[in-house]
């Protein structure tokens, strides 16, 4: 039996601009992801049965981002029901699948063996789903010795889903189209957001916020293709960058869910500069200046009985990638 193990980030888009839904039902957007700390883990292994199986693990991210997550038996019995084909991580490997009859494991059984860690909040906004794709790419391309580059597995993450890409990538992209053709904006590792999350309960499914976002009469009909001017400011400092924060999803998040406007102001008594929904929502994403700062964010909404639960995360993080071996955690 081999294996391999790779990890994969989820995101939060500092810019999420979207137009008018298009003739191919799906609207045009516009974003700026960046990668978080929070990641998901997948080991893959080898099995001679044929097929792909996977088995979820849930753990919730510990509050203040550095302690271990902790194991959530109740998500991971609802994991176990989700049908697989609809998991991105069996459509991910089943996606690699036929490449792999060209390979030597390919000869004697191309059945693999999935085990997927997830810490990113599930139908929260943050591409949890996606970076399950992404880490499974990357442990996959490994574990059968395929040799796809990182722009063949791009390739291939965008089937899966919009957001995969930006996963593989991870750091600070820009997205266009269906926010899946990207281009990586620089990234000299001398900025470092701090956020604090809030996770409520219940998801908020995309496809509901769209629709939402359809009856209000919202979309853009000039969607900018390249970041100009100030926005090229998204990646400094905190407190430049809360002034740039924009989604165009947010209205039609909070009409489904008003309740979460006061999770992001709350944030703002506490010394964030800046909120937003995350996504399509329901987490919300407050920027911090500092550590100490969202960690206090994060204690506030706690205290206030305003989230189910609450992280402090960082970015921007590293794309998917190898691992050489799971987390302390697991
Ligand atoms: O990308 P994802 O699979 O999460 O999208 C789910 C649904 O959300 C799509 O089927 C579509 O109805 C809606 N959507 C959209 N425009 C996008 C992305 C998603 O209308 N750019």
């Amino acid at each position: 039996m081999r294996e391999a193990v790779a990890s994969a980030p989820g995101k939060v888009n500092l810019i999420l601009r979207s137009g008018a839904k298009g003739e191919d039902g799906f609207h045009p957007l516009f974003s700026v992801f960046e990668a978080i700390s929070l990641r998901e883990y997948v080991v893959a292994r080898t099995r001679r049965k044929p097929g792909v199986g996977v088995t979820t693990k849930v753990y919730r991210p510990s509050m203040l981002g550095e302690g271990a997550p902790a194991f959530d038996q109740e998500l991971t019995q609802k994991m176990a029901e989700l049908p697989e084909e609809q998991h991105l991580a069996h459509r991910a490997a089943r996606a690699l699948q036929p490449l792999a009859a060209t390979t030597q494991w390919g000869a004697n059984s191309s059945g693999v063996e999935l085990t997927v860690y997830k810490c990113i909040p599930i139908a929260g906004g943050m591409a949890g789903g996606s970076a399950d794709a992404a880490a499974t790419l990357v442990a996959v391309n490994e574990l059968w010795q395929l040799g796809l580059e990182p722009a063949q597995l791009e390739m291939v993450g965008r089937q899966l889903g919009a957001d995969v890409p930006a996963c593989l990538r991870g750091e600070w992209s820009m997205g266009i189209e269906r926010g899946d053709h990207l281009t990586s904006l620089a990234n000299d590792g001398s900025t470092r957001h701090w956020w604090a999350l809030a996770f409520v309960e219940g998801g908020l499914s995309t496809p509901a916020v769209f629709r939402e976002f359809d009856e209000l009469g919202l979309g853009e009909t000039n969607l900018p293709t390249e970041l100009s001017g100030a926005d090229l400011d998204i990646t400094a400092a905190s407190a430049v960058a809360a002034g740039l924060l924009r989604n165009d999803l947010a209205e039609a998040s909070l009409s489904l869910r008003p309740e979460l406007a006061a999770v992001g102001e709350s944030s703002l008594q506490a010394g964030a500069v800046g909120w937003m929904v995350s996504g399509s929502g329901p987490t919300i994403a407050a920027l911090a200046p500092d550590r100490e700062t969202a960690s206090e964010v994060c204690q506030r909404w706690v205290d206030q009985g305003l989230a189910d639960s609450a992280a402090v995360v960082w970015g921007p993080g590293k794309g998917a990638q190898i691992e050489e071996a799971l987390p302390g955690w697991v």
